[in-house]
């Protein structure tokens, strides 16, 4: 969206899938993987690995057709559990596999779900352990379709897969994009990381269901010339951490985000910005209509008003050039004082007195929420600690990775939020 010719480089390197990564979002859980014969077949062993990595146990049960792609002894050294493919396996006491095995799950996630899979699914067919597995599940069903773009588009799997959403299976994608076969289309198979974000997401209580979120992250940079500019050392794990649990809880959500070394979130719109008048600027062209606004961004309190547009030279034995600051615009408060506008909440990170000096400054954008960093230095840090200021009082949040204090945030905005704009 910005029309800067510049991206500056972040000044902090940053791992969006290490920041997301052994959050334990899957923790006490117990996942049953169907794993069917598809190509895709190869993607479930990541996925195994990073389903486990966020915490879940992971049981694989595997059809014929799959052991034809990848071998049972992957899965089973990827999980550290043997690996089931036949319903007259002797290996569970009582013999019966295709009960016992779905009977601690949280979920069945088979993943690939080749078409003929669907259709067995569809119509109660139960001819091998995975197929009577899921008939005789008391568990939600996950299945991630994977086949030819054709065979996707083709009028049995259309009805297939409108009639398993209708019987409650929630299907993840397909994706778009080449294909095994060559072709390019729908039907490709969700890569591993998005499946486990929708399998994350699966389980969040969906509190901001049907409800609308503009999130702003990340610094500004306020250009000095083409090639120069200031800036500050937010790295938007917050924002970005706040954007992913909202869209999490059912939200429809927009990023709005200063240059940060961070991937959108999936299923995240992200408008990209550089300075704060950019802000500003995509804020009010999407603000219309959000129920919620929530100011993460750490917006530059000044630009340099005496910018260049060509690069400044340096003068031989000279000083530095004379920078003139000018204020930036309030992007929270401008908002804030929007009639009919959405439900605000700032961000502050004082260094003294925070209750105090956030409970004045709550008052003085004019907003009824404002979370208070308690930490010092959290920019960049995986972690933070945090004080939820309202006209009531404070709430101390204590602390947790900005994963997990972004899902409580999420409780928090949720609660107040006037019925009326559901
Ligand atoms: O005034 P201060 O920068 O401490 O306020 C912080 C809060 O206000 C944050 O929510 C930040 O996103 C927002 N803000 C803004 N526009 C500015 C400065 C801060 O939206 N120019």
């Amino acid at each position: 969206m910005s029309s800067s010719p510049i991206s500056p480089p972040s000044l902090i390197p940053a791992d969006p899938v290490a920041a997301a990564a052994d959050t334990g979002e899957l923790s006490g859980r117990h996942l049953l993987l169907g794993v069917t014969g598809g190509v895709a077949a190869f993607k479930a062993c990541e996925l195994a690995r990073e389903l486990q990595r966020r915490g879940a146990t992971v049981q694989v049960v595997m059809t014929e057709a799959a052991t034809r792609f990848i071998g049972t002894a992957t899965f089973q050294a990827l999980t550290g559990r043997p690996v089931y493919t036949d319903a007259w396996d002797t290996r569970i006491a009582n013999g019966m596999p295709h009960i016992d095995l779905s009977r601690d799950a949280d979920a069945i996630l088979v993943a690939p779900a080749t078409a003929d899979f669907m259709a067995k699914v569809v119509h109660g067919l139960a001819d091998d352990l995975l197929s009577t597995l899921v008939l005789a599940r008391d568990v939600p069903l996950l299945m991630a379709p994977a086949m030819n773009r054709q065979m996707w588009a083709a009028a049995p799997t259309r009805r297939n897969a409108a009639q398993l959403q209708a019987d409650g299976v929630t299907l993840l994608g397909p994706g778009a994009g080449e294909q095994a076969c060559g072709e390019t289309g729908d039907g490709r198979m969700l890569e591993a990381q998005q499946l486990v974000e929708e399998t994350i997401a699966f389980f969040v209580p969906k509190l901001l269901g049907g409800r609308r979120v503009l999130v702003s992250a990340g610094p500004t940079f306020e250009p000095i010339d083409p090639v120069r500019g200031i800036t500050n050392l937010s790295s938007g794990k917050m924002g970005y951490a706040i954007a992913r649990a909202c869209r999490h809880a059912g939200a429809q959500v927009v990023l709005v985000s200063g240059p940060t070394a961070l991937a959108a979130p999936d299923g995240v719109r992200r408008v990209d910005v550089r300075s704060a008048h950019d802000m500003l600027h995509a804020v009010q062209a999407e603000v219309a209509g959000q129920d919620v606004f929530i100011s993460v961004a750490a917006v530059a309190d000044w630009n340099i008003a005496n910018a260049s547009d060509h690069k400044l030279k340096k003068t031989e034995g000279g000083g530095g050039p004379t920078l003139e600051f000018a204020q930036n615009p309030d992007i929270l408060a401008t908002v804030a004082a929007m009639p009919g506008g959405p439900f605000c909440v700032g961000f502050a990170a004082e260094t003294e007195d925070l209750e105090a000096n956030a409970q004045e400054k709550r008052r003085r954008k004019g907003v009824p929420l404002l979370i208070g960093n308690l930490g010092q230095a959290t920019f960049g840090r995986d972690d933070n600690e945090l004080l939820v200021i309202d006209a009531q009082g404070s709430t101390r949040l204590p602390r947790a990775s900005k994963t997990a204090l972004a899902a409580s945030l999420v409780g928090e905005i949720a609660r107040r939020l006037p019925q009326a704009r559901c």
